[in-house]
């Protein structure tokens, strides 16, 4: 039976076979895009969640803790509704509904009060909510609660299985790497896994206390850069270094 050459010279990224390296290169630009979309689309939802571009600490604080004191009523009293009623009035259903908005009040005072401020419009102007029925009141006087414990495990497990198959490939590559220390290629394999973990567990930090939030920044960022690095350092070695014509050798048997 024929065996492989024990010295396996060619197992480094820059001597790989072309058919491996066309193989690596591959999974490397599909998910070097993949990763990209996923960039832009957290920038789309969550970047968006305080209402302005860019992804910022309220952002997270408000998908995963919510907005426990503002309801879009109170936003919209104190934004483009102010001019619809006089300042008691606003001051005194924004007091209502930081109560919970109950209903015993609808019925003995607030019913009268959007009748009089708010329904001329909030009944007759289609697509916004018709304040004649308590129901429609009731949903824009919800404040949020954020990310439900149910969508967290659900997210939180998706994201642990999948993006740890993505790290495995990127680091499973950058470990033929040559040149680079062994400490430091330990540390850049080992980083993106811990800084899941850490990303992960920030969810369910901020979903208790807003406080937390920063985590899930640092573990964005930790991860995004730890990738980025074995990305650009295998991508450059296959097709970059390798034009030297040099033989590397076994990079696996250096690292022991
Ligand atoms: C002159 C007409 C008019 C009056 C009076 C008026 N609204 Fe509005 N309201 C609108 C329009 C138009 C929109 C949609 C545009 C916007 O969100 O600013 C809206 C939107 C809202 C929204 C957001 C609904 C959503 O689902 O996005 C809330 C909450 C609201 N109004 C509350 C009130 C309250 C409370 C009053 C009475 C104090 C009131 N409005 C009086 C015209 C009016």
């Amino acid at each position: 039976m024929q065996f492989t050459p024990s010295n396996m010279t060619w197992l480094n990224l820059p001597n790989m076979p072309a058919p491996i390296k066309t193989l690596f290169a591959g999974y490397l630009l599909v998910v070097g895009v993949g990763l990209m979309m996923a960039g832009l689309q957290i920038m789309m939802t969550h970047g968006m969640a305080d209402g302005k571009v860019g992804l910022s600490k309220n952002d997270i604080v408000y998908s995963y803790y919510g907005d426990r004191t503002h309801s879009l009523l109170e936003n919209k009293l104190n934004g483009s509704m102010k001019a619809n009623a006089p300042d008691e009035v606003r001051a005194d259903i924004i007091k209502w509904v930081r109560k919970g908005a109950p209903k015993e009040d609808w019925d003995a005072h607030f019913k009268a009060v959007f009748v009089k401020h708010c329904v001329a419009c909030h009944s007759a102007i289609p697509n916004i909510p018709n304040f004649n029925h308590f129901e429609e009141v009731q949903k824009v006087a919800a404040t949020s609660d954020g990310a439900s414990f149910q969508s967290l495990t659900r997210v939180s497990h998706i994201h642990l299985f999948g993006i740890s198959f993505i790290f495995f490939f990127i680091s499973f590559i950058f470990s033929f790497a040559v040149g680079v220390p062994r400490k430091l290629k330990i540390i850049a394999i080992a980083f993106p896994f811990g800084f899941l973990i850490l990303d992960i567990l920030s969810w369910w930090l901020t979903k208790l206390s807003p406080s937390f939030a920063y985590l899930t920044i640092i573990g964005g960022i930790g991860y995004s850069l730890a990738s980025t690095f074995m990305w650009v350092t295998s991508m450059y070695q296959m097709f970059i270094m390798s034009r030297t014509g040099k033989i590397y050798g076994n990079t696996w048997e250096q690292d022991l």
